[in-house]
């Protein structure tokens, strides 16, 4: 029997689990409060950019294995639910917001079937699972809830659910493990390693992996500094140390440093839940990794200022880049434009391109200028930044703008763009981490 499936919460994460889950010949539903985007999904519109992802979810629509509603009750039927509504960081603190998860469970187990099975995929404060578990048994003994943490990157989110690096599954006794497996039979034929965790380890292996994750970005932020201050160069730094396959070279790229809806948020949830369990001091060095990060977008600004005279009012600055990464509209705590927002405020004049986040970055920052093209964004600049390492962005001919800009420099917040050839071009170029010696 194909099992049938539901995805509570149609956002990033759970319009690409479930079009993915119905490519792989599940019935699955999708499920949100949200009615307008219930009816934009059904429509086969996708309200985000994901590569592949509105292709996907409009040929799973069109196969009618997919299907979506804002009634919990269409789920009734289903065997499995995955849970994948947000966790957003709390207005007044560090930690992670969890209504969301706690009155979806709470309401799908009140009109699940006996024998289905929830797994939460959100990213959760420890202990979120066991207490959840324990509501549901009230409910209804019947139906038993697992955690199962999702590490899609955005950019790569269908590859990712497709073909995971590992499965983790939280699970309190072995039919939960076995109702997994058969989601997950073609990813366990391929070899992906399996771990089955109890459920307080598998939600904490979500937020150790982001946290090494920004750790590793803050580290080479970190190193960028000294290199600044001492004449270094730290992309050769990088990459001296990457060849070392202990370390690797994958997340150490110097830069503006991370943004996005899951680094920031998990890694301050993280502190905020160990405090409560009084274990805040082994994740004391985590405020330093997010220090680190934050001061990167400041170092930024002060390179600005450096080539400006320390006055940017009235001055024009060129921003190529607006979402947290390429290939993605998101702009959720976007170093970008975070940098954008205080130039803009220290005085200047920003225009911002990006090739895909302007929709979004309008609807957050109203209050900024953006261009419809590269050119546009640099005509008559007084000094361009590059803050998004989109591909087409490494490929601008330098040559071909040097004469619309007032001032050609060129300040790379990435470390992606060639230095020889913007300076050969007749650019002034500088980068974090690297002097202007070198
Ligand atoms: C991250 C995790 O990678 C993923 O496993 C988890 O499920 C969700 O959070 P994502 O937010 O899509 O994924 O972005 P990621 O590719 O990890 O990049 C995060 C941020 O770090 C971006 O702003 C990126 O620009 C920055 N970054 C990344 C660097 O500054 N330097 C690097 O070397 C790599």
């Amino acid at each position: 029997m194909t099992l049938r499936i539901s995805v509570i919460g149609t956002g990033y994460l759970g319009v690409t689990h479930a079009a993915c889950m119905a490519s792989l010949g599940f019935t699955v539903i999708g499920i949100d409060i949200n009615a307008e985007k219930i009816a934009q999904l059904s429509a086969g519109i996708l309200p985000f950019y994901e590569p592949g992802l509105e292709e996907l979810l409009n040929s799973e629509l069109a196969e009618g294995r997919l299907s979506f509603s804002s009634d919990i009750s269409s789920a009734a039927d289903c065997d499995v639910h995955f849970i994948c509504v947000g966790t957003p960081q709390v207005k007044d603190g560090l930690a992670a917001d969890v209504s969301y998860v706690d009155t979806s469970i709470r309401t799908l187990a009140a009109v699940a079937k006996s024998g289905s099975l929830i797994v939460g995929k959100s990213t959760v404060p420890v202990g979120t699972a066991e207490r959840l578990r324990n509501d549901i048994l009230k409910i209804n003994q019947e139906i038993d809830l697992a955690w199962n943490p999702e590490f899609l990157r955005e950019s790569f989110a269908i590859e990712d659910t497709l073909h995971p690096n590992r499965i983790v599954v939280g699970v309190a006794n072995d039919r939960a493990e076995a109702i997994l497996k058969a989601v997950y039979a073609e990813n366990l034929a391929e070899g992906t390693p399996w771990i089955r965790a109890d459920l307080p380890t598998s939600e904490l292996v979500k937020v150790a992996a982001n946290s090494f994750l920004a750790t590793k970005i803050s580290f080479i932020n970190a190193m960028a500094e000294v290199c600044e201050a001492a004449g270094g160069d730290v992309t050769v730094l990088a990459e001296a140390i990457g060849y070392d396959p202990r370390i690797g070279h994958k997340f150490l790229g110097a830069g503006i440093g991370f943004g996005g809806g899951c680094l920031p948020k998990d890694l301050r949830g993280f502190m905020a839940r160990s405090k409560e369990l009084g274990a805040d001091r082994a994740l004391d060095f985590l405020r330093e990794i997010d220090a680190i990060n934050l001061r990167a977008r400041v170092r930024v600004i002060e390179l600005v200022r450096r080539d400006l005279s320390d006055d940017l009012v009235g001055k024009r600055i060129a921003i190529l880049g607006a979402s947290f990464k390429p290939e993605s509209d998101d702009v959720r705590d976007s170093p970008a434009l975070d940098i954008a927002a205080q130039i803009q405020a220290a005085g200047a004049i920003v225009s911002i391109y990006d090739p895909k986040a302007i929709e979004s970055a309008r609807r957050s920052f109203p209050a900024l200028s953006y261009a419809g093209s590269i050119k546009e964004c640099l005509t008559d600049a007084d000094l361009v930044l590059h803050l998004t390492e989109w591909k087409e962005f490494q490929s601008i001919d330098p040559r071909e703008y040097i004469s619309i800009v007032r001032n050609p420099i060129m300040i790379d917040g990435r470390n992606k763009l060639d230095r020889d050839l913007w300076q050969k071009a007749g650019w002034t170029f500088r980068a974090l981490g690297r002097s202007a010696k070198n």
